[in-house]
């Protein structure tokens, strides 16, 4: 098991673009397993920051706020709003969900490439590229239409052909038109500077494929396969009037590019949460950095972002970056613009305050290590099935004969060796979803979980209770004694990813700031008096 003492994390969640709603989609890849593992981390007492905001530059944003009639910065700010509001909702516990239009990361974000020009780390290039005279500006790739080369598509984009998946560069396109316009652009001179990332090629071999093993191997194979195609130098400027503006003369018109531009938001958000004291993170090697993210943002978080980090100098590097794949939505890719997604506000629409449902079911079918689907049949069973039938059943029981046999006070008993055994086994199973949840295995932790209901609800048809009451009433204090123990200990393993549920449970306890290693200890609850939650899920139908 890692060694997860004296430590400090730093833990980030990929930005979300704030161009569109959040989908299960994020919640699934992104934002639940970390999540999961920063709730972890803090019931282990481990001190930990949970970071994460809206990425708010690039092209494709100021598109889609053209297209709406809006201002670029009332788009984002509208996005912004929503989907912080649809993560907080569904439980995430960022300490800070930031933005990149704020003034603090613009500040911080020019000062990093400041530094790095200053230094002569970057390289200066020229080139030409399409511009719009009307316009007066120079094009993104996105913004060039025109007839894709390989399939004769006329309405192909500058980077790619919707039709046939071609990947281009705008001047491939046959009879290229300015998307602002509909005027044929010019070529014209721009200058960019470049990350030299063939120069760092050699330290991130040792880095990640000798030093970082460990990775998850998706992670790991995608990186490999990067170090041995080479890496080309890649500009991190753009032509463009939205974004993170070149602290440099004559420069009008230039911006960071989005990539460069977003992980520094990991930091400039820390400074913001913590002011000077974000050094004691990003500076301090006893710093775990961890970056939950998609498969589509690995080489940006673990090739690009780290040679930024490297050639700042004074910050700390990656620990591990447990990237997930991707899932789809009744067997097909979601997607925003063909409205294939299941929305987080629509969701709690329609199935109010059940959150801890969807986290269950998306952390169920997690895609760890491949692709994963998400069909509303299978909400549908697992919710009926698992959380009502096995985990709410057990629970539900035992409060009501708690309740009815001895006024909702847990009573003083003497336990029988079997009783004792069982105890230690799910002590035993508690133990492996911690080091589960260490290890980035959600999946599996969560299903351990769900089978210590499945041990208590077994306990309780097998001692039958119910029948002991007038012959052996000993006997059934110390069934709901072991019983509210086993709920208990559900209650605190289950609280990173059933959050809403958990409380409801600890309420009943009178327990809050409850520790991972309370559920190993036998507390005994004699005379505890507990009060009532409810139902903790319903069927759906
Ligand atoms: O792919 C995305 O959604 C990006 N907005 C992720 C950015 S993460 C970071 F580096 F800031
Ligand atoms: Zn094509």
């Amino acid at each position: 098991m890692n060694d997860y003492n004296n430590d400090k994390y730093l833990v980030t969640a990929a930005l979300p673009y704030a161009n569109g709603p959040i989908h299960i989609g994020h919640l699934a890849g992104n934002f639940l397993p970390a999540d999961i593992f920063v709730r972890f981390l803090r019931l282990k007492k481990k001190n930990v920051i949970f970071i994460s905001g809206s990425d708010e530059h690039g092209v494709p944003i100021t598109i889609k706020a053209r297209q709406e009639g809006i201002t670029t910065q009332n788009f984002v700010d509208k996005y912004h709003k929503l989907n912080r509001e649809d993560l907080l909702n569904f439980g995430i516990s960022f300490d800070i969900f930031s933005r990149t239009s704020s003034e603090n990361h613009k500040k911080m974000a020019s000062e990093f490439f400041e530094k790095l020009y200053n230094d002569g780390l970057l390289i200066p290039k020229e080139s030409e590229q399409y511009y719009d005279q009307q316009e007066h500006q120079f094009l993104a790739d996105r913004y060039i239409r025109g007839t894709c080369p390989k399939c004769g598509y006329e309405d192909a984009y500058g980077d790619q052909c919707e039709k046939c998946g071609v990947t281009l560069t705008p001047n491939e396109l046959i009879n290229p038109y300015s998307a602002l316009s509909n005027q044929k652009p010019i070529l014209k001179t721009t200058k960019h500077w470049y990350l030299p990332l063939g120069k760092y090629q050699d330290w991130l071999k040792e880095w990640i494929l000798e030093n970082h093993k460990e990775w998850k191997s998706n992670v790991y194979g995608q990186c490999k396969s990067w170090l041995e195609e080479g890496l080309q130098d890649r500009p991190v400027t753009r032509d463009l009037d939205w974004g993170v503006k070149l602290p440099l003369e004559n420069t009008e018109g230039k911006v960071l590019y989005v990539w460069f531009d977003a992980p520094i938001g990991y930091i400039s958000f820390t400074k913001e949460l913590l002011g000077e004291k974000y050094k004691d993170y990003w500076c301090d090697k006893n710093t775990k950095l961890i970056h939950f993210i998609g498969k589509d943002n690995i080489v940006f978080h673990c090739i690009i972002f780290p040679v930024m980090l490297k050639m700042h100098e004074g910050y700390v590097l990656p620990n591990n970056i447990p990237a997930n794949e991707f899932m789809n939505l009744e067997d097909s890719k979601i997607s925003t613009s063909r409205n294939h997604a299941v929305w987080l506000h629509d969701y709690l629409g329609q199935y109010p305050g059940k959150q801890d449902v969807l986290r269950y079911v998306l952390t169920v079918n997690m895609p760890e290590n491949k692709d994963s689907n998400f069909t509303w049949y299978d909400f549908k069973k697992r919710n009926n099935n698992e959380l009502v039938a096995t985990l709410g059943n057990f629970i539900n029981r035992v409060f009501a004969m708690l309740q009815k046999y001895f006024e909702s006070t847990v009573p003083e008993c003497t336990f029988t060796s079997e009783d004792l055994g069982l105890i230690k086994d799910v002590n035993k199973i508690i133990f492996e979803i911690g080091s589960d949840i260490e290890n980035f295995h959600f999946k599996d932790a969560l299903n351990k979980f769900m089978e210590i209901s499945r041990i208590g609800n077994k306990y309780l048809t097998d001692q039958e209770p119910w029948k002991k009451l007038k012959t052996d009433v000993d006997r059934v204090k110390a069934i709901l004694n072991i019983c509210v123990r086993l709920v208990y200990k559900l209650a605190v393993t289950g609280s990173p990813f059933l959050p809403f549920t958990s409380k409801k449970i600890l309420n009943a306890f009178g327990a809050n700031d409850v520790k991972f290693d309370d559920s190993l200890e036998n507390i005994d609850f004699c005379g505890l008096k507990v009060n009532s939650i409810g139902l903790l899920f319903e069927k759906i139908d």
